[in-house]
């Protein structure tokens, strides 16, 4: 079956999973991270080079401080205790996002991990948190403008990979699948630059009941699909 090198995933319901429970909302979010270390496990079972999941958006901070604070709980258990047994495992762990916004612990949490699983092969998981697509374009083009202004950089020489090679995401390829969990149909603001081709799936499952046999269905689906790329029909090898 023809896999996705990298999915990426907007883990999205976990507030509505809990409320239909009658349960608070941070239940949801305490669910969803066990939903997380099943689906990284099966990911890597299943031959998926990279996964990237949006934990995160730079909008999730005006959510009510109770339930931002609940997930940074959630973050600095996860980064201490699960992401470690990653780690072990020889997985390359990476961020995407707006780190300095995060407390200093977690911050250096996330330093510690990138720079001890730098070099693992394999199997990469790239957790967005405090990301947003459209800051991180705007990042890129500050860093290009403030080149020009230096004089190191002709407008001209800015092309497509040059551009992408000065956003956070620069040391990936781009995704060749997204899934969205929780039923809405929309990117809302995630890796919007990257995702150009990649082919959607939408589920209206909630991510905390996401599991093995939705992300075999979503798999199933994406092998499919034929990609073009805004070409014309090639025969593909499946
Ligand atoms: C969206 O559900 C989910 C989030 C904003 C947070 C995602 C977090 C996790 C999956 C768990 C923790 C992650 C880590 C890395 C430990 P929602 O609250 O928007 O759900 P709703 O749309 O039903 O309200």
């Amino acid at each position: 079956m023809r896999l996705p090198k990298h999915t990426a995933i907007i883990m999205d319901g976990n507030g509505r999973w809990a409320e239909k429970r009658g349960l608070p909302r941070t239940a949801g979010h305490k669910a969803g991270a066990e939903t997380l270390k099943k689906i990284i496990a099966y990911a890597q079972k299943k031959g998926i080079e990279i996964i990237t999941l949006y934990a995160f958006s730079s909008e999730n901070w005006k959510r009510p401080p109770e339930e931002v604070q609940t997930l940074m709980n959630l973050f600095r258990t996860y980064l201490k205790n699960d992401v470690n047994e990653l780690m072990k495992k020889g997985i390359r762990v990476s961020f995407i996002g707006e780190r300095e916004k995060f407390d200093a612990d977690l911050v250096e949490q996330m330093n510690r991990l990138e720079r001890q699983t730098a070099d693992f092969k394999g199997f990469h998981v790239v957790l967005a948190l405090s990301y947003g697509a459209r800051n991180d374009i705007i990042n890129a083009a500050r860093q290009l403008a403030a080149k020009a202004a230096r004089g190191q950089l002709k407008p001209q020489e800015i092309d497509e990979s040059f551009f992408s090679a000065h956003l956070s995401t620069a040391d990936l390829p781009a995704p060749d699948f997204i899934i969205r969990t929780g039923g809405e149909e929309r990117l809302s603001n995630f890796l919007l630059w990257e995702a150009a081709y990649a082919e959607l799936y939408f589920t209206p499952v909630f991510w905390p009941d996401f599991n093995e046999e939705e992300l075999d269905k979503a798999l199933e689906s994406y092998a499919k699909r034929e990609r073009r790329f805004g070409g014309l029909k090639i025969k593909q090898k499946v």
